[in-house]
Formats: structure tokens, sequence, C-alpha cells
């Protein structure tokens, strides 16, 4: 695998040792979890699809270490022994797989969707949630950071192979660390030292309660990029504290709910855009280094390993559009990855409207445990796709892939549809990607595409289906 060799090289995060240089970043998908709280089977095979993929480490999103910490309806929730078993299953699910398997432990304070939302002060969030929370006592302060440790510590008797303390995006703990957000007067608020207590006495409590030999890795933000948020500089400061207090990662990503640089940037935004954030915090400690943010492609994941920017590479969206991102970037064939566009529609817009995420470019999100067993069509029938924009394309792939025999047409003298309109405005071009994917899924599967083809009788006569799709309108 010399082509991406960087990238495809182990690497050790305290005691464990991944395959990879790929993390799947947290996500706080929004489906999966019952009325109880328990995982489903949909989260299941939701990550053993993305193990299978061959991603190195993944990691679950949004477990809620307290009820009030809760994010959005359908998280994890790790405040009770009970939520143990379901974990187990999926962990179970996962192992065979060799992805290095990860809950991240969060408390969403105010940026919460519900209305009992706690926070360091009574101030609303900035964006996106409404609702003023009430400020944590100080009796609740130390509650939350014994919550933290807890649900490590059910992270870790259910089987998960490390965690991670969400710290950045504004969410509970970012929200004691920032300026805008802590305006306490006690041990909690004002210099850096108080803003930072919260953090340092759960992730000591979570080390008390794991043991030495459980991998901890901290996601902060390198920037909150928002009026008087948490700066680069202390970031950096507090890199090195993490890495004396034994941090076994640092995971460094930027933004907060109102920031001028989103935390999940869209398609208008360059790819690695906040790598630079990563590569000042890795000039100042010696442990491993996480980065993230629009990087899509397994090359430029490389380089920024190879250039020393980073030691590991975190994609979020990349492995919902693909979850065999890593085995098909292993194989060399690049073109055969679907792509990420950046739209943010199926994911992080369907999340924040309480709704189960999903993707644009995989309809298979959120149905993997639908679809793991399917088989070949038998017998295989000649099908006729109406209609060369993405759905017709997607629908042509998903039926050769069955094993059907496709023809594709369109009236027009080419494919995309009313894609190729909406990619053409400054910055949308990527749009143009999940064209691309498709169309070289359909040469790879030497499916008919007839363009020019005005649907007559006669044409539908000469192709002889036994089915129609017709996918003349997608967009
Ligand atoms: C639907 C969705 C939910 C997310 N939830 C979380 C979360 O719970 N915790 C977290 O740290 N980041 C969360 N993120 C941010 C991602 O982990 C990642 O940092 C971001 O998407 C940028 O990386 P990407 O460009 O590779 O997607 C979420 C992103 C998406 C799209
Ligand atoms: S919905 Fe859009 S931004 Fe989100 S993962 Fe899919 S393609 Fe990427």
């Amino acid at each position: 695998m010399s082509h991406l060799k960087h990238l495809f090289s182990p690497i050790q995060i305290g005691t464990m040792t991944a395959k990879n240089r790929l993390l799947m970043s947290a996500m706080s998908i929004n489906f999966g979890v019952d009325d109880a709280g328990n995982v489903t089977e949909q989260l299941t095979e939701y990550f053993v699809a993305r193990a299978k993929g061959g991603t190195g480490m993944m990691l679950v999103g949004g477990g809620a270490v307290h009820p009030t910490g809760l994010e959005l309806p359908h998280l994890p929730t790790l405040w009770d022994d009970a939520c143990i078993p379901s974990l187990e299953v999926m962990t179970e699910a996962v192992r065979p797989y060799d992805a290095k398997f990860g809950m991240q432990l969060m408390h969403g304070g105010r940026q919460s969707y519900h209305d009992d939302k706690v926070a360091p002060s009574p101030l609303p969030a900035e964006a996106v949630v409404k609702g003023v929370p009430r400020e944590l006592t100080l009796s609740e302060i130390h509650e939350m950071a014994a919550a933290f440790g807890d649900s490590a510590r059910r992270c870790r008797d259910a089987g998960f192979d490390f965690i991670e303390i969400h710290a950045a995006h504004g969410y509970l703990i970012n929200q004691f660390m920032a300026k805008n957000s802590n305006k306490r007067e006690d041990e909690y608020g004002g210099s850096f030292e108080n803003r930072i207590r919260f953090l340092l006495e759960l992730f000591r409590d979570i080390k008390d309660k794991t043991g030495d030999d459980f991998p901890v890795g901290i996601r902060i933000n390198g920037n909150d990029y928002i009026k008087n948020g948490w700066t680069l500089e202390e970031a950096l400061k507090l890199a090195v504290i993490l890495e004396q207090q034994g941090a076994d990662y640092l995971h460094i990503s930027a933004g907060v709910y109102g920031s001028t640089e989103l935390t999940i940037p869209s398609m208008y935004v360059k790819h690695g855009c906040f790598v630079h954030l990563a590569e000042a915090v890795k000039k100042e400690v010696s442990l491993p280094v996480f980065t993230v943010g629009r990087i899509k492609s397994p090359e430029m994941a490389d380089r920024i390993i190879k250039e020393g920017k980073a030691d590991a590479v975190a994609m979020g969206r990349s492995l919902l559009a693909d979850p065999e991102f890593a085995n098909k970037a292993a194989s060399g064939d690049l073109t055969r990855i679907r792509p990420c566009i950046g739209c943010c529609l199926g994911c992080i817009h369907n999340v924040l409207a309480l709704e189960p995420g999903a993707c644009v470019a995989n309809p298979d999100v959120g149905r993997e445990y639908q679809v793991k067993d399917e088989v070949r069509a038998d017998p295989p029938k000649k099908i006729l796709v109406v209609g060369a924009g993405p759905a017709g394309l997607a629908a042509a792939r998903m039926a050769a892939t069955r094993g059907h025999e496709v023809v594709v047409c369109d009236e027009k003298g080419h494919i995309g549809g009313l894609a190729r309109l909406a990619a053409i405005p400054p910055g949308r071009g990527e749009i143009m990607d999940i064209v691309d994917f498709l169309r070289n899924e359909l040469d790879r599967m030497q499916v008919e595409v007839r363009l020019n083809a005005k649907l007559t009788e006669e044409f539908i006569k000469s192709i002889r289906p036994q089915e129609i799709i017709l996918a003349s309108g997608s967009l």
C-alpha cells in the first residue's frame, strides 16, 4: 500500500494500537437508540458497516453522561448501568473487524435540545437552540464530573477500546472553558486555570475509575471562532497540561453554535480547513494529535500525516457517505469512493431538526440493518431507468448491483440532470462529484446509458424492459 503508507500505518494510542490512522469522528446521528436509551440493531449495524469497511478507529457520538446533558433525543445514554448490555452487544458485533471502537462522552449543557438545560452560567446558546440554561451549583459541578467518570467506567465494562471526552464545539465542558459562556466568580470561572478546572477534574475522575491503561482522548477546539470565545493560544496552553495529566491523544476541532467558522464546514469551505490548528498543537506536545474538518481525499489525509501536521486524521461525513472509504482507499481505486459533497442537508440539518441523521449521497445511512443481507436478484430482470439525473443514476447503480440488466436513458445529451445546474454557482462544483461517482460506477458495471433518447413507445419497445423506473426529477 505504498501510495497511502502514512494513513495506513498503525498508530499507538496509550495502550491501544490501531491498524491505521483513520478515525471516524463522533457524530450524534440521532437514530438507533430506543426510548429507554438502549442501543438497537440500527446503530450497531451502522458501525459494523464502517468497521467492515476498514476504518481504523470509530467513535460513537453524543454518549450522554447525565440526563441534563442529552444533546438530541436518540443518543446513547450512559448515566446508568442499565446501558451496558446493549452497548456490549454493539461492541461485540464490531470486534471481529479489527476497528478500535470508542465512545465519545458528552454533556450538551446549554446546547442541549430539551428544556432542562444546565450550564456554567445562565446564558443562552448563541444559535440553533433556544432557552436560558440553569446555572450549575458547586455540588452539581462535582456531580457532573463524577458522571463522566462513571460513564467512562460503563463504557469500559461494555467493551469499548477507548473513550473521547467532548470538550469542544460549545458543549458543557467547552462552556466552562470559554470566557463568553462562563461568567462564574467561583473557582470554576475567571482565570484560565479556573475555566479548565472542570475538564481536569472529570479527566482525573475518569482515569481513577477506568485505570491508567484505558485510553482516554480529548477533543478540544483549536479555536471557537466566536467573539470572546476559546482561542488557539489557550488551546496550546491546555494541550501541554493535558499531556502532563496523562491524556492519550488530543483531537483538535473548532467552532461552537453560532461561530463564524462552522464545526461542520459546508462545500464552500476549503478542504482541511482546521489542519493548521492541529499543526500548531502538535508543535507543543508529543502525544498523538488528530485533525479533522473537510478532509475528503485519502491522499490529502496521507499528506497531512506525512508532513507531520497531525498524527491521525478524523473524518465524519466522508464515512457517512461511504462506509467502505478505507478499504476503497487502500485498494488504490479512489474513484470507487462515494463522496460527501459537503451539502450538510441529510446529516447535520436532519439531526438539528431532531430527525434521524441521513446522507443525500448514501441512502443506506441508518438502513444498514435492513440492507445488510440483500442478495442478488433471482431471476434478474431487464430494467429501463428513465432519467439520468442523480436519482436515476443511483437507481440504476442499485439495480445493477443486484444483478439486473439496466439501461438508463435521458432525452438530454448529458447525464447529471439538474445537479449540473446546481453545481454552476461558485463554490458548488462538488455537487458534480456525486454524478461523477455514479457515472464511474455505471461504467464499471457496464450499464448502458442512452443519451438524446426520447421516451417514445418505439424506444421502449426497442429496449424491451420488464420494469421501468421513472426518475425524471430529483432536485
Ligand atoms: C450529523 C453530525 C453529528 C455530529 N455530532 C458530533 C458529536 O456528537 N460530537 C463531535 O465531537 N462532533 C460531532 N460532529 C462533528 C464531526 O465529528 C466532525 O468534526 C465534522 O463533521 C467535520 O468533519 P468532516 O468534515 O469530516 O465531516 C457531527 C457531525 C455531523 C455531520
Ligand atoms: S448529507 Fe451531504 S454533507 Fe452530509 S454526509 Fe451526506 S453528502 Fe456529506
